[in-house]
């Protein structure tokens, strides 16, 4: 087994058989001890932290796998922290595609002359690459596909999938009284084909949810998911 990436929360390994295998750490994106999905920065460390994301992760893709909807989760292996997927080739250097319900958050601060903070979203995609010396940059459709990242035929893709797994993800959520404001993914390229699918990790790190117009903090959101 070695070890190809060693990313803020994850560990990246490449297997004999050719899949990759992820062992989720306990450290969580944020600044100086507080979490914020958007962060390109370790703010906290929780014992425990790295497997109930993994816990809340191998829940949605299983829930993903019975709908049809492709990723590359293969198994997990909660005791060890780990999760067993199928290699992808990122788009670029990689890029999270966000979905947003609620104005909070990077979009709050950018558009926050037009916006009322956690007015309704319908659904909205952004995608920004991932480029923490650029603090992660919005990118547009069309300059997706002029640089070489995505092309227009692949953007649609992308945003389908998107809505739909976020919308999926919201149910889950509301099913918990959760109300989920915003969530980001990574989608990658498998196989010959190039088939976009779904990779890295549905945890706690990656969405805002709500409960009583309070902000649920990740572990406290896997513990009300997997109770
Ligand atoms: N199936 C896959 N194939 C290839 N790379 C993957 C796959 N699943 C996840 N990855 C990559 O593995 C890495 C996981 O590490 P980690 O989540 O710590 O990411 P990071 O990029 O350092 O930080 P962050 O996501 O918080 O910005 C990410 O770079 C992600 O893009
Ligand atoms: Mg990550």
């Amino acid at each position: 087994m070695k070890l190809i990436y060693t990313g803020k929360t994850k560990n990246v390994y490449l297997l004999e058989d050719g899949n990759y295998l992820l062992k989720f750490k306990d450290d969580m994106t944020g600044e100086n001890g507080v979490f914020d999905p958007g962060s390109n920065t370790v703010g906290l460390t929780v014992e425990g932290a790295g497997r109930a994301g993994l816990r809340l992760t191998k829940m949605f893709f299983e829930i993903l796998k019975d709908k049809g909807i492709p990723t590359h989760y293969i198994d997990a292996d909660i005791d060890a922290a780990t999760m067993t997927v199928k290699p992808a080739k990122l788009f670029g250097n990689g890029l999270e595609v966000i979905c947003r319900y609620r104005a909070v958050g990077s979009f709050l601060r950018r558009y926050g002359k037009y916006v009322e903070e956690g007015q309704p979203l319908d659904a909205f995609v952004e995608v920004t690459l991932k480029d923490d010396a650029r603090q992660d940059p919005p990118i547009t459709e069309d300059a997706l596909d002029m640089l070489g990242i995505l092309s227009h035929d692949e953007y649609k893709v992308l945003k389908e999938l998107t809505r739909k797994i976020a919308g999926i993800v919201k149910e889950e959520l509301a099913k918990k009284g959760m109300e989920l404001y915003d969530i980001k993914f990574e989608f990658g390229r498998i196989g010959e084909d190039n088939q976009i699918v779904l990779i890295d990790e549905i945890s706690g790190g990656n969405m805002r949810a709500f409960k009583d117009g309070k902000q649920v903090e990740p572990l406290e959101l896997e513990k009300l998911m997997l109770e």
